[in-house]
């Protein structure tokens, strides 16, 4: 991931992705997807980019990444913290927990802390139903959380 571009490298990184997918069956989510590897978000200037390589508008570009939860359009805190919020998680407490997680950070999901340590996201099921309430931290899975490992995990994205 490089986080240190200018707009005009975004640009022509940004061509160089879109001219190498864009032959691909259904293109505009994998090149997101590889936008937002390369970039860790997807940047406002790639947008008419992509659109005028698949002959989109831009528009539909936008509703595209505004509708997928995984797109950021922001650059990420150092730490990214998942909870889940589907049904299993839910129904073991996900809410509480949540909220709990809200006001330890400040923030609400998609946004991330002031000083940049973490970004809180919804997500839509870890395959760890069986150990919900379940929760991913910077790509590790957690389980059966309650208080106090919600807790630690937040003192270490402080930390
Ligand atoms: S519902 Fe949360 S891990 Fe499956």
């Amino acid at each position: 991931m490089n986080l240190h571009v200018s707009s005009r490298d975004i640009g022509e990184r940004t061509l160089d992705i879109v001219s190498g997918m864009k032959s691909l069956e259904g293109p505009l989510l994998p090149i997101l997807h590889e936008i937002q590897a390369e970039f860790g978000y997807v940047p406002q200037e790639c947008l008419p980019i992509i659109a005028r390589e698949l002959n989109l508008s831009r528009a539909e570009v936008h509703g595209v990444v505004t509708f997928y939860h995984d797109y950021r359009d922001h650059p990420a805190g150092r730490h990214v913290l998942k909870l889940c919020r589907a049904e299993a998680c839910q129904s073991m407490g996900g809410d509480q927990l949540a909220e709990r997680v809200k006001a330890l950070l400040g923030i609400d999901f998609h946004q991330t802390t002031l000083d940049g340590a973490v970004t809180l996201e919804p997500v839509y099921c870890l395959g760890l139903c069986s150990a919900a309430p379940a929760a991913m931290l910077d790509g590790e899975v957690h389980g059966r959380l309650d208080a106090d490992t919600v807790n630690d995990l937040v003192a270490e994205v402080r930390a």
